[in-house]
């Protein structure tokens, strides 16, 4: 293991993130119990925290402080046994944690529940000096986003003064098209200012997500070939053993293309997109992001697949199909898959298609994106026994297995000139100390230091759902799919595989393992 970067990866000892007062809205909900508190224990462990540091978890649930503290210790303890989240629970930094932790019980519409607020967050900025910071985090459902902003307004609350700062994170869904989210925006750009919005996309607190531009920008080797001359597609996927769950109401009216696209999937794209920017700035990472957006051609329904699973065996086990989903119509028409081609309009990326796939009860969790560079020339091999060269494709792994690995041609040692397809790997785990994380952890420090890099501008949202608007709209009124028309287990439906074979290329099986290509026999 390389010593230097083992340790300065595993260095918890860092800046403090300022004085705070943080209030959770749907604090007795899961994103609260399964993310932002693991979060915050996590950071607590690191020593991120400050000792000024406090919690004011809001809900409709008739809750003690006592029972939220315990609801929250008892899902950590199920997400250590489960293997989801925290490696296990720091005593030390949970006693702190909960210590520092009040439920206070409101309706979020209830212009009351802000009076008391106001009179907690006083409170603890007196007791804990936070200095009049407060963080509100929003864990709610995407209709409370406005109401509660405007009663936060309404109070006062959101008023800056001096260096005292007011910020809002607002979880994922943001709208559910162009119009919604464009109406979203201007309503809460009412009330707060830009730079006090933190709109998360989670996919960014996904460290290999983080390294891309990294990669891209830190090293001379990759920015030379990374344009139209040199690369020949890419490919984006983010594929899932998991169904919709627990979640068939929300998926309802929510669907795959909604779900992921014009967020996490293009999330993924920007990171391997933009133009570099001037600076790790957040606007001007962000400006680089919308110009990136703004360039992607609206997507055609010719160009764009979308799926619904039928039952079938995922990992070895028997599921159903969507429609037999708890809260799922029998006849539902949502997909579950989805499939695209886009094509970026910029001197970079002109002619260069980007392959998008996502879905849900496929073989393999991987979510991954490999850019494929073109051909070399053959003329070398022209009189020798070698048919066909494998690609050079660099393979960026975001989970599971983080990491990377470049595919290339080597010769098969021997008297005569064979040809194998070999690769180099890098793993984060051969480097790096595995840090315990549940994806939370960068985003909330960041946000409560104020740097909105990882965060979406507005315009930024409102360019991503511009690219998908037109194919939202056209499967919302064509006629219906014919639904299920792939198996749960299987990589898709047949369609997708249609799509990209329309140019002569093949997606990349769903969750291989990695690095080692198979030799040729
Ligand atoms: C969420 C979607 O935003 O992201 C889910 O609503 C999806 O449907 C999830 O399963 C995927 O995130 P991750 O981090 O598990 O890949």
């Amino acid at each position: 293991m390389n010593e230097t970067v083992a340790k300065s990866a595993s260095d918890a000892s860092g800046r403090l993130a300022p004085p705070v007062n943080m209030a959770i809205f749907g604090a007795a909900g899961d994103l609260t119990k399964r993310l932002v508190v693991p979060a915050l224990h996590n950071l607590a462990r690191a020593g991120r925290l400050p000792r000024e540091f406090s919690i004011i978890g809001v809900d409709h649930n008739g809750l003690t402080t006592d029972a939220w503290r315990q609801s929250l210790a008892d899902e950590m303890r199920s997400l250590v046994q489960t293997g989801r989240g925290a490696e296990q629970i720091d005593n030390q930094a949970w006693t702190w944690l909960a210590g520092r932790m009040q439920y206070l019980r409101g309706d979020f519409t209830d212009s009351g529940t802000y009076r008391e607020l106001k009179a907690l967050a006083a409170g603890h900025n007196h007791e804990a000096e936070a200095g009049g910071n407060i963080l509100f985090y929003l864990a709610t459902a995407d209709r409370f986003f406005c109401p509660i902003i405007k009663q936060l307004g309404q109070a006062g609350l959101t008023k800056q003064s001096g260096d005292a700062w007011r910020r809002v994170v607002i979880e994922k869904p943001f709208g559910h098209d162009f119009p919604s989210a464009e109406a979203l925006n201007e309503g809460i750009l009412k009330i707060l200012s830009e730079d006090q919005i933190y709109r998360i996309d989670h996919f960014l607190g996904k460290e290999p997500v983080q390294n891309i531009m990294v990669l891209r920008f830190a090293n001379g080797i990759f920015e030379p070939m990374w344009n139209r001359d040199h690369i020949d597609h890419v490919q984006i996927t983010a594929a899932e053993t998991v169904g919709v769950e627990e979640r068939g109401r929300f998926y309802e009216r929510t669907g795959a293309l909604r779900d992921m696209v014009p967020n996490h999937l293009f999330q993924l794209l920007a990171m391997i997109a933009i133009e570099p920017p001037a600076s790790f700035d957040a606007n001007a990472v962000r400006r680089k992001k919308t110009e990136l957006f703004q360039a992607v051609h609206p997507i055609r329904p010719e160009n764009a697949v979308r799926g619904q699973y039928g039952a079938g065996t995922v990992l070895g086990r028997p599921v159903k199909a969507y429609r037999d989903e708890e809260d799922v119509a029998s006849d539902s028409t949502t997909e579950t898959y989805v499939a695209l081609k886009l094509a970026i309009d910029n001197w970079r990326w002109a002619g260069v298609p980007f392959y998008l796939r996502t879905g849900k009860h496929l073989p393999a969790r991987s979510t991954e994106i490999a850019i494929q560079f073109r051909q070399a020339p053959y003329a070398l091999f022209r009189d020798t026994p070698i048919e066909r060269l494998p690609p050079n494709i660099l393979t960026l792994r975001i989970q599971p297995d983080e990491g990377l690995s470049v595919s290339f041609s080597a010769k098969r040692p021997g008297p005569e000139i064979k040809i194998d397809g070999v690769a180099m790997n890098f793993s984060y785990r051969d480097y790096f100390e595995p840090l315990a994380a549940v994806g939370y952890e960068t985003l909330i420090y960041d946000c409560l230091n104020g740097d909105a890099s990882l965060f979406q501008r507005a315009d930024t949202v409102e360019a991503a759902w511009c690219a998908v608007q037109g194919l939202i709209e056209a499967w919302a009124s064509g006629p219906a799919p014919g639904f299920p028309n792939y198996a749960s287990g299987s990589a898709g439906p047949a369609e997708a595989d249609r799509l990209i074979a329309r140019d002569r290329r093949a997606w990349r099986p769903i969750g291989r393992a990695q690095p080692r290509m198979e030799p040729k026999a």
